[in-house]
């Protein structure tokens, strides 16, 4: 250090916790232009604002491995339910749904890629490139990168989405997704599950996602079922990466329906067994309730159902199905068809599953998050500080070392976000300074839009974009692209 050099930040006296899974140590960290410029013993340093951090943990901005951010960090680019818990990196465009490419006029979007927009009016940027753009002219809080959704490819493709894409059509959405890759994408990710997507065959997906192999993509997936075959849903996914010869994430890794609980047991063994042959990641958020559009299929098998957006009766959002049903007198079938289109939190894991899937050492940590409900699953502003604090200090499911690795060195690594997710000297200065005993969420199913306590201060890009308990206004967000290790 020369004698002359003035930081911009320098945050004194914090237990440094470094994303790698390492022990904490007690450090002074230096930010300058951006960058992590020195940790260390730095007491005869200058910077233009000191941080007295005694008693508070510094670690690696979170990055949220499973976004649908794609739209809130256009139409709400400070990004507080992310900021607010210590996120500094969202992936988006997952389950099939991204903004784009989508040929103008975009017709209204059908479910579920109404959950990004039920009015419509974001599906603007007719190609990939046109999307990035935009993030790039108008920067979100936090940095991103995306992946090209391929229930939105077969919207755009298809005449009907309800049968496998011809050859034609095929070809069509290959060249979308290899445009998509050169433009920025990190790759594609599939939606099986949801309607417009369950007729694409195996070979399908296979065929349009090949342009992953030469440009080094990932494929992302919500799998085809999460219940009774939960188990075809890994073998498809792990044959889609190995004959593709890429990195597959199992997206919200999860078991669901009551006859599969403790199944997670079973995949999670068949999953570290595959890890030994080809690249198998994936992801969980930490509660034993699901949430997306409002479907007949899911009510079937859930204990209970909120209403979390409703366009044809928005009255109703928040309140349980069983409710509705009763005030509108009908039965709650006839409720489901009366609300739509809507969306839904649905209880149907088992909590033991949950820990089991979230303790495990390969499982990154992912939100889920949907910005655009009216009440929206508490998952959107309390994912990261619940793992913290509720199941990490709290439950004790790990140390806080590693409740901090699975968001932040172990993410940046499967994702291939160079200069992510560690603090060393030199990264990218994505940093949050919390008080590790007092870290927590608020947000719950009755009150979901709260902000989590004990996070102190939150850098994008060595920017305060959170501080004493509100957004700063800074909108240092990139768009990443993966680099892969
Ligand atoms: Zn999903
Ligand atoms: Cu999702």
């Amino acid at each position: 250090m020369t004698r002359s050099e003035v930081f911009d930040y320098l945050i004194r006296g914090a237990e440094v916790v470094d994303g790698t899974g390492a022990p904490r140590y007690e450090a002074d960290i230096a930010i300058a232009g951006g960058r992590i410029a020195r940790i260390g013993d730095l007491s005869g340093a200058r910077a233009r604002e000191e941080i007295d951090a005694r008693g508070l943990t510094a670690t690696p901005g979170f990055i949220d491995a499973h976004t649908h951010d794609d739209r809130a960090m256009l139409s709400d680019g400070d990004m507080a339910p992310k900021v607010s818990q210590g996120v500094t990196t969202v992936i988006g465009g997952n389950c099939g749904i991204s903004l784009a490419p989508m040929p103008q006029p975009a017709r209204a979007p059908v479910p579920p890629l109404d959950l990004l927009d039920a009015g419509g009016q974001w599906f603007r940027y007719a190609r990939f490139a046109d999307y990035l753009d935009a993030l790039r002219a108008q920067p979100a809080a936090t940095n991103c990168a995306m992946l090209v959704g391929h229930t939105t490819l077969r919207v755009i493709e298809m005449d009907d989405v309800g049968r496998p894409a011809r050859a034609a059509e095929i070809a069509r959405m290959r060249a979308r997704v290899d445009e998509a890759l050169q433009e920025g994408a990190i790759g594609v990710s599939t939606g099986l599950a949801y309607a417009p997507s369950a007729a694409a065959t195996t070979e399908e997906v296979i065929e349009v996602c090949r342009p992953l192999s030469g440009r080094q993509g990932l494929y992302c997936t919500h799998m085809r079922d999460e219940g009774d075959s939960v188990m075809a849903s890994l073998e498809e996914t792990f044959r889609i990466g190995r004959e593709l010869g890429v990195p597959v994430v199992i997206s919200h890794h999860k078991v669901v329906g009551a006859a599969n609980r403790g199944r997670s047991a079973q995949t999670l063994a068949r999953i570290r067994e595959q890890m030994g042959r080809q690249p198998v990641c994936l992801d969980c958020y930490p509660y034993n309730a699901s949430s997306t559009i409002l479907s007949h299929d899911l009510v079937d098998g859930a204990a209970r159902v909120i209403v979390t957006w409703s366009k044809a009766m928005p009255q109703f959002a928040g309140r349980d199905l069983d409710e509705v049903a009763r005030e509108l007198g009908c039965p709650l079938a006839q409720a489901v068809d009366r609300l739509q289109p809507a969306g839904a939190i649905y209880f149907r894991m088992d909590e033991e599953d949950v820990r089991r899937i979230l303790r495990f050492d390969e499982t990154m940590i992912g939100s889920d998050g949907l910005p655009h409900d009216e009440k929206p699953h508490p998952r959107l502003w309390g994912t990261f500080p619940r793992v913290l604090g509720h199941y990490g200090r709290g439950l004790g499911l790990f140390a806080l070392e590693q409740a901090v690795h699975k968001m932040t060195g172990l993410t940046a690594a499967r994702f291939g976000l160079a200069g992510r997710g560690e603090l060393r000297e030199g990264a990218h200065a994505d940093v949050v300074l919390l008080d590790a005993g007092e870290v927590a969420d608020r947000a719950t199913f009755a009150q979901p839009v709260a902000p989590s306590i004990g996070i102190h201060a939150v850098w994008t890009n060595g920017q305060p974009v959170w501080r004493e308990g509100r957004s700063t206004g800074a909108r240092p967000g990139q768009v990443l692209r993966r680099v892969p290790r």
